[in-house]
């Protein structure tokens, strides 16, 4: 239980990696606040069951307005706001179901840009959502999700590899930004791991050989599972991490090394 009675909000946590976070931080004495786009009842059901607290607010990140209310639902309910996940991301399907895959003269301007709202500005629209608060406290807990695919640069994923990229310098401007005011902001790449959507990817063959090949790279020979990531997202929420920001950890089995 290292993080009784803290408040985390997880976004992107109906499903995935997300869930996986979201789920953990309840199981370590965390009152969740899933924060999705859809079906956010799915996981707090899942949190009750396990006699963990949780709460759904359906939230949009690349709206304003929504990333508003995620804050004051949680205030409201909850009282603080400790943590803030900042999961939710379009990764390999945009909203109208176009393949994120392709190569960069392939991309449209309106592909490119739904990539950009949703994992560059939805991520600082929620960390802007919750500051005030942070602030007030004079302590907090910010995890950004970028990915390995920046350090790799990946091809065939131009407008997703330049937004997780942006999720590591908004780390380093907000860590600085907001040292004054106690609040940590820290990062985690995951490398290719195995959550719903890459399953579903991986069996309609989308990518190949890639995943053995990328398994190859590693120094731990196995797929990437999501609980593989969960010690890290606990160790940023956790007090442990009090003197640590503006950092980036890659957790991959050891293929990045940087
Ligand atoms: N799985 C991997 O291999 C991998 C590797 C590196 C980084 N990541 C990152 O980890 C995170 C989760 O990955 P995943 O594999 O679970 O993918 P996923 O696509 O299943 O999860 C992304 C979640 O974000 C949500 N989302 C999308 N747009 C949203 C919006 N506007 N507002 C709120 N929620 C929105 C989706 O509904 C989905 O639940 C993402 O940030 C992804 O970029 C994943």
């Amino acid at each position: 239980m290292r993080l009784k009675d803290k408040v985390a909000i997880v976004t992107g946590s109906a499903r995935g990696l997300g869930k996986a976070y979201a789920l953990r931080l309840a199981d370590e004495g965390a009152k969740i606040v899933v924060a999705a786009i859809r079906d956010p009842e799915v996981t707090v059901k899942e949190i009750e069951g396990r006699g963990g607290t949780a709460i759904a607010v359906y939230t949009d990140v690349s709206s304003e307005k929504s990333t508003l209310e995620m804050a004051e639902k949680t205030i409201k309910t909850f009282g603080k706001i400790d943590i803030l996940i900042n999961n939710a991301a379009i990764m390999l399907k945009s909203p109208t179901k176009t393949p994120v895959m392709q190569p960069s003269d392939q991309i449209t301007v309106e592909e490119w840009d739904s990539v950009m709202r949703v994992n560059v500005k939805g991520v600082w629209l929620c960390i802007k959502a919750v500051m005030p608060q942070m602030k007030r406290q004079g302590k907090g807990k910010i995890i950004n999700i970028s990915s390995t695919v920046f350090f790799a640069g990946a091809p065939l994923v131009l407008h997703y590899v330049v937004s997780k990229a942006a999720v590591i310098g908004i780390t380093r401007a907000m860590a600085r930004e907001l040292g004054d005011y106690g609040i940590n902001v820290n990062c985690i790449a995951p490398g290719f791991t195995y959550s719903e959507t890459i399953i579903e990817a991986v069996d309609a063959g989308e990518f190949g050989e890639l995943p053995n090949l990328i398994v190859a790279t590693q120094c731990f020979k196995r797929r990437e599972q999501p609980s593989d990531l969960l010690g890290a997202i606990v160790f940023f929420a956790s007090e442990e991490s009090d003197f640590i920001t503006g950092q980036t950890l890659v957790v991959d089995g050891g293929s990045i090394m940087h």
